[in-house]
């Protein structure tokens, strides 16, 4: 048995959230025009997954430069121009060595300040909110700068029917802040765990210690591999327990949660989760059809693209869940506030 732990913020300081703001790489890729040189058709990938295009970055633009564009939407629709921290999430650094979030402060002009990643999967944006709001909540910072970005086509096999329709490239960023915890946008306790015995259903064989790159004969070593099936079973059991119980944390029954900003990782996937909890699907607002699964970048993405257009309205109660490598999961909650305007 499997328990997630919970983390909960004092009411006398919790992490609010003050701005929102996404960035996705201007070029996108059909499903005609991966099927043109991949085994698959439009239609197989968007009956079995719900993507109809994703953005691929250009050869020269990398996770900080991603990361940095949805950092400085962020922080102008907070209206601020310093943080206290910055916290990366994302799974494809720019390299291994140095960490890639000291980097993007420092192109954002925040000199000085506490930068690093975080890896979590696909899980990587709510772990880094999690840790963020920990932050914030013993004091140690008043704001916080929280990216989740990946370059996902620096690390997919272009020739893997299996991953290449899936994964998309982009990047999405919060700014929190200081608040009491009974303020609308203040998160709730957040409910995380991990399973690391499913650590290879989702991984990239080699290019680190376990087996360096210098050591790599085939070079698709060096690309994700998944275990489709294995990955979606899990993700539905653990989306649907975490959904479940971050609600239940907050003081919430599901029936009055208004909106599941769920991981996109595949609108099945979705639309499964939706069923096990008995919330209808038009609770579940998703993008993946024009983004694909941008990993630790889709949760702040869907946050973006909901409040855009409207599904995301002041006072609303929305859970906030993902699933992804590790295993990792995690969810929380929050009021959502008035006058938030996100900027993409
Ligand atoms: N185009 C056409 N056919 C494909 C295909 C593609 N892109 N990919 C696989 N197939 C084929 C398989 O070869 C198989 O053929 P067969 O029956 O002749 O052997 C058939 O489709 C079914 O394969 P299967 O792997 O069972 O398909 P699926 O319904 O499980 O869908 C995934 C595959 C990858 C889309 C699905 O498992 C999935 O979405 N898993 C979760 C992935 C995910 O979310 N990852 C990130 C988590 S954060």
């Amino acid at each position: 048995m499997i328990f997630a732990r919970r983390t909960t913020p004092s009411p006398a300081r919790a992490a609010r959230l003050l701005g929102l703001g996404a960035y996705l790489p201007p070029r996108t890729v059909s499903n005609a025009e991966l099927s043109s040189r991949l085994d698959t058709t439009d239609e197989w990938i968007r009956t079995r997954i719900g993507i109809a295009e994703r953005h691929i970055a250009d050869p020269v633009t990398a996770t900080s430069d991603l990361a940095a564009e949805a950092g400085l939407r962020a922080m102008k629709s907070a209206r601020v121009e310093h943080v206290d921290a910055v916290v990366l999430a994302t799974a494809t650094p720019d390299h291994h060595v140095p960490g890639t979030a000291p980097l993007v402060a420092h192109r954002l002009g925040l000199r000085q300040i506490p930068a690093f990643d975080l890896g979590a999967g696909c899980s990587g944006f709510v772990y880094a909110t999690t840790v963020a709001a920990g932050l914030i909540h013993a004091g140690t910072a008043g704001s916080v700068l929280v990216i989740g970005a990946e370059k996902m086509s620096a690390v997919i096999d272009p020739a893997d029917r299996q991953t290449a329709p899936i994964f998309g490239d982009g990047a999405g960023a919060v700014v929190l802040t200081a608040g009491r915890a009974d303020e609308p946008g203040v998160l709730g306790p957040a409910a995380w765990g991990s399973d690391g015995e499913h650590a290879d259903a989702i991984h990239i064989p080699a290019g680190g210690s376990r087996c360096p790159s210098r050591t790599v004969d085939d070079a698709k070593n060096q690309y994700v591999h998944m275990k489709g099936n294995e990955v979606f079973r899990h993700a539905v059991r653990h989306i649907t327990r975490v959904t479940q119980e971050a609600a239940a944390a907050a003081g919430w029954r599901l029936q009055d949660v208004d909106r599941v900003i769920v991981h996109q990782a595949n609108a099945r996937i979705s639309a499964a989760v939706a069923h096990t909890l008995g919330i209808p699907p038009e609770c579940l607002p998703s993008n993946i059809a024009h983004v694909g699964n941008t990993s630790a970048a889709s949760i702040p993405l869907l946050l973006s693209h909901s409040a855009i257009d409207g599904q995301l309205k002041a006072g609303q109660r929305v859970v906030v869940t993902s699933f992804g490598a590790g295993f990792t999961w995690a969810a929380t909650t929050l009021l959502w506030p008035t006058g938030l305007q996100a900027l993409v």
